[in-house]
Formats: C-alpha cells, structure tokens, sequence
C-alpha cells in the first residue's frame, strides 16, 4: 500500500495546508494535522476534488516538470537575435580538436587575457569580417550533451560537419550525419586538413571526392542546388577559418535564431559543468537559453537553488549581466547542480524553495510508487 502525508500532499498540490485541511474536513476526515497519513485510496478521492489545482492538468506532474510552472509565456516583443550555439562532430582524428585550439586562441576572452585561465566546456568568438559571436561547445559527445537530448532539450543550433581530405566519409561521419538529421540542426561541412595536399589540383580533385561522398550520404550541398555550405579548411595553418565563421553566421541569419532577452522574462537555461571551487563554493557554468541572467536573481535547478551571487566568464571575469546563448559561470548555489539539469528563473527566495521542496516530494512519492500518473492510470480504469 502506498502512503502520504497531509502536507506533502499539499505541497504536491501546490495548495495551502490550510484550505486542504478544511476541505478534507469536508469529506469527513476529523483529527486531522499536517503528519496526518493518507493512505492511495484517500489520495484517489482528494485528487479528484483538487484535479482543478494541477497546474496544468492535461499533464503530469512529475520531477522533470515540476519547474515549467515557473516560465513566463513566450512573449514575441521581448524576441531578439542571439547567436548561434554551435558544436563540431565528426570521425575519430578528423581534426576537431584541432579546430576547437585554433578557435579558442583567437577567441573574444583569449584576444583580451592572451591566452584562457579557465575551461568551462563552452567558449565564445567574435567572427572576423562581419563581428558577430558565436558560440562553441567543446565537449559535444560528453554524456550531458545525450542526458539533455533525453530530456528534449536541443541546445545546439548548428553542427559542423568535420571531414578530413584525406579520410573523406568515415564510420563515425555517418554517425554524425545521422545525428544531424535526428537532431534537427542544421549542417555545415567542413573539409579539414587540406595543407596535407599542397599541389592545387590535386587538392581539388580530393575536395571533389569528398563532396560527391557527402551527396552520396545524402547531404544536400550547394554544388546540387542543396543549402549545406561546404568550407574546406586548415586548422593548423588557419586558411578559411574565417571563412568557416563567416559560413556559420551566415546560416545563422538564415535560420533567424532568436530567443527572448528581457529581464522581465524568467530566465531560462542548462548546467554545462559544476565544480567546487575551495575559494568561492559551488560553481556552475549555465548556458542561457532565454532571458537575462543578473546578479541577485533567483534560480532553482534540480534539487537545489541559489541567489547569484557573481557571474563571470572564462577568463573569470566578473560580468553583470549574460544574455541567451552566452555560457557563463554562476555562483550562489546552496548546493552543487548537476550537469545537464535544467535552470530556471524563480520570482523570490521563497518560490524557489516551494518548487525545490515540491520536487523533492514528488520524487519521494514516485520512488515509493505513488505518482499522479499512476493514480490519474487507475482512476481511469475504476471510472
Ligand atoms: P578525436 O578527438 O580523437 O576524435 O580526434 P579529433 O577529431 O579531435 O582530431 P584532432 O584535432 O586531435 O587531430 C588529429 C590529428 O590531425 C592531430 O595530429 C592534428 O595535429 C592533425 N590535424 C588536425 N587538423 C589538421 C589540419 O588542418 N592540418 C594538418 N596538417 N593536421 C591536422
Ligand atoms: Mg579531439
């Protein structure tokens, strides 16, 4: 048999202790307190007469989606371009880290510091023509990247495509390609290594056969009237790197990627990284999603919340303010968020504990086998 307290239950509820104590009063409950044991059958009954304080009652209330309560409705006016959020995929020593080096160095933090102190699985360039940001994530096949998938999450907006001249399409270019196509994001393809052919028709003719590879895997790229730009590039000497930016902005402003950047709209995000820093605590690097981050602001995140108490970059610099697509680190946590868990913005210090707690319940109820689910499954069957 499965049990609950009165308090718990109106946590779940998200209803005051009070007014379900006079409403079980109601259904004939006496001595009651908020210790008070429910057992499932008492909880059917109650649900049924509180099924209209679900938040959103055409869905279940589960941990995942406790926080959803919290968002504000998109509001087109607030909308505003970003930029793009960028990954690299592509086979084993194609040159992805390669390019990764080769970005970080001339990247906006690294020009200003000479050189980066901090590595937080994201970083930002400022392109070279048209000065416009885009950012990186690093660490693409780390296991968040697949536990934020999970989750319905698609944080990456552009994937480029690494394909070596000499290797062509390889196992685990498939692989990506496959990705790209599941994932939904939109492909650029760059060709690397291409100072390994130094004679131009010869490295012409290698580029050709890469690229009827490609359109034999089924990519759509511009030389069959398609729209995936294929750059070819050196990352060790830096020839077309600009170009490969320039490729990415472009592509970005055909996608038109937007997102809200007010303050007035609950900012919204994911976990990259934690650690515990001796000096300043709990440290999270956030992607923003929507939203303005800001000194001061309240955000919960998995089990846990916190008041920022300093945003800062790569490079550790103190920032006011991070805007959607920048990934930056938080301080302020009570205790350490996790990887790939979702950030979202509370009104105060008092809503975010009400959510964190109401989360902490709902797992305790699903770990003993109560869920709103469940109980909604067995209504249906009874009714
Ligand atoms: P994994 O992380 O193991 O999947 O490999 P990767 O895709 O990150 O490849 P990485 O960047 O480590 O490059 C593999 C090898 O190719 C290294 O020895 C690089 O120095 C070399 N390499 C990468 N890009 C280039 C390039 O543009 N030109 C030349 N000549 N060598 C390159
Ligand atoms: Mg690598």
């Amino acid at each position: 048999p499965n049990y609950i307290s009165v308090s718990k239950l109106a946590n779940l509820l998200n209803c005051r202790m009070e007014s379900l104590l006079q409403d079980l009063k109601k259904l004939g409950f006496s001595n009651l307190s908020q210790g008070y044991i429910l057992s499932r059958e008492y909880v059917e009954l109650i649900l049924q007469e509180y099924d209209y304080r679900l938040p959103d009652s055409s869905k279940e209330l589960t941990p995942d989606n406790v926080y959803d309560a919290l968002r504000t409705p998109a509001n087109p006016r607030f909308l505003q371009k970003r930029p793009p959020v960028v990954t690299i995929m592509g086979h084993v020593d194609h040159g992805k880290t390669t390019i990764i080096d080769y970005l970080r160095k001339s990247s906006v933090v690294a020009q200003e510091h000479g050189g980066i102190t901090q590595h937080i699985g994201s970083f930002q360039v400022i392109t070279p023509v048209s000065k416009k940001k885009i950012t990186f994530l690093d660490t693409p096949g780390h296991p968040v990247f697949l536990k934020m998938r999970q989750r319905g999450a698609n944080i990456t907006d552009i994937i480029v495509l690494v394909v070596s001249i000499e290797d062509s399409i390889m196992p685990q270019t498939v692989e990506a390609i496959k990705h790209a196509k599941n994932s939904g994001n939109e492909l650029i393809v760059a060709i690397t290594k291409i100072d390994r052919i130094s004679q131009p028709k010869q490295r012409e003719k290698a580029i050709e056969k890469v690229t009827n590879d490609l359109i034999s895997n089924g990519i759509t790229v511009e030389k069959v009237g398609g729209d995936v730009q294929v750059i070819p590039i050196s990352a060790k000497t830096g020839e077309n790197m600009d170009l490969l930016e320039e490729a990415i902005i472009l592509l970005a402003d055909v996608m038109d990627i937007k997102a809200e950047n007010s303050l007035k709209t609950m900012a919204e995000g994911w976990i990259l990284e934690s650690r515990v820093s001796k000096s300043v605590g709990n440290v999270a690097t956030v992607l923003v999603k929507k939203g303005v981050l800001q000194k001061g602001k309240i955000l919960v995140c998995g089990n846990t919340y916190g008041k920022v108490k300093n945003i800062r970059n790569e490079a550790g610099d103190q920032l006011s303010k991070a805007f959607p697509s920048d990934a930056v680190e938080v301080l302020g946590w009570k205790q350490l968020p996790v990887a790939g868990d979702q950030v979202i913005e509370a009104k105060n210090e008092a809503t975010a504990k009400k959510f964190v707690s109401k989360r902490l319940a709902l797992l305790e109820i699903e770990k003993e086998g109560l869920t709103v689910e469940k109980l909604n499954e067995q209504r249906a069957i009874e009714a």
